[in-house]
């Protein structure tokens, strides 16, 4: 069994080192396995245009956030997966860093950009990726991915134990819907979401929902953040669980799949 540990953090806009210090004091002295941290996490979310988003933005891996993400990753020996905004040249990105054992290993850049995100980022190539450490797949997408099944499936056909989905959710049923990636999937999912709003001008105020979870193969939650306060969920994950697809009807969610059958 593998500890692994989800913040759900309350990032004020703009305050990189004050919210990273946050996000320390919420991890305290625990050295989880598997540690995933919100979508943008150190910056806050709500850019009004690009130029202010690269103002807070960081090259892979030279900056405060990745940085921050390898030191907890050294803790355990185990993977961190978190959000920052990355620049690479004129291209910027919402993209999650992983480290792995102190190192950084990769960059997701996501794929799916939700409302305004279109007009501060570019959108990410893909592929979705999966890193395998101390016996563990983690796979990783961000926030709005979960609205498309493709992401999680992808995921899980590469091999991942672990959907890692660092995450801003604004809109319902985000949370509930990774009871379903879950159970279609076999896989557990790590939704490390934020709290609090950001109101600013002239875009409309974004109420985070909180509520971050932790949830199994087998589609049970076992651990759930408040709507409303920074918290620290943690659970203990089996990768063997994840391996096995097969159902208690004795189907088997992945073999008894019919891509002859789907136009995709
Ligand atoms: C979102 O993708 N941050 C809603």
């Amino acid at each position: 069994m593998l500890s692994a540990v989800v913040l759900q953090t309350h990032p004020r806009f703009r305050d990189v080192a004050g919210n990273l210090a946050a996000a320390t004091a919420l991890l305290g002295d625990r050295a989880p396995a598997l540690l995933v941290a919100p979508e943008l996490f150190s910056t806050g979310y709500a850019f009004r245009d690009r130029a202010e988003a690269l103002a807070l933005a960081e090259p892979f891996p030279d900056g405060p956030t990745v940085r921050w993400l390898c030191a907890a990753s050294a803790r355990g020996d185990g993977v961190a997966v978190g959000g920052f905004v990355e620049r690479e040249g004129t291209r910027l990105w919402n993209a999650a860093a992983v480290c792995v054992a102190g190192r950084p290993r990769l960059v997701y850049r996501k794929v799916h950009l939700f409302g305004f995100e279109r007009e501060v980022f570019d959108a990410g190539p893909g592929p979705f990726p999966v890193v395998e450490h101390r016996g563990l797949r983690v796979g990783v997408m961000i926030c709005y991915d979960w609205r498309f099944p493709e992401a999680a499936r992808t995921l899980a056909l590469a091999g991942a134990d672990v959907l890692a989905h660092p995450s801003n959710l604004v809109m319902p049923h985000g949370q509930a819907a990774m009871v379903t990636r879950c159970l279609e999937n076999g896989v557990y999912a790590l939704t490390a979401n934020r709290v609090g709003t950001e109101h600013r001008p002239p875009r409309a105020p974004l109420r985070f929902t909180g509520g971050s979870v932790i949830v199994t193969p087998r589609g049970e939650t076992v651990a759930r953040g408040p709507e409303e306060a920074e918290a620290v969920l943690e659970a203990s994950l089996d990768p063997a669980l994840a391996r096995d697809k097969r159902l208690a009807s004795g189907n088997d969610a992945f073999a008894d799949r019919r891509p002859d059958t789907y136009r995709l």
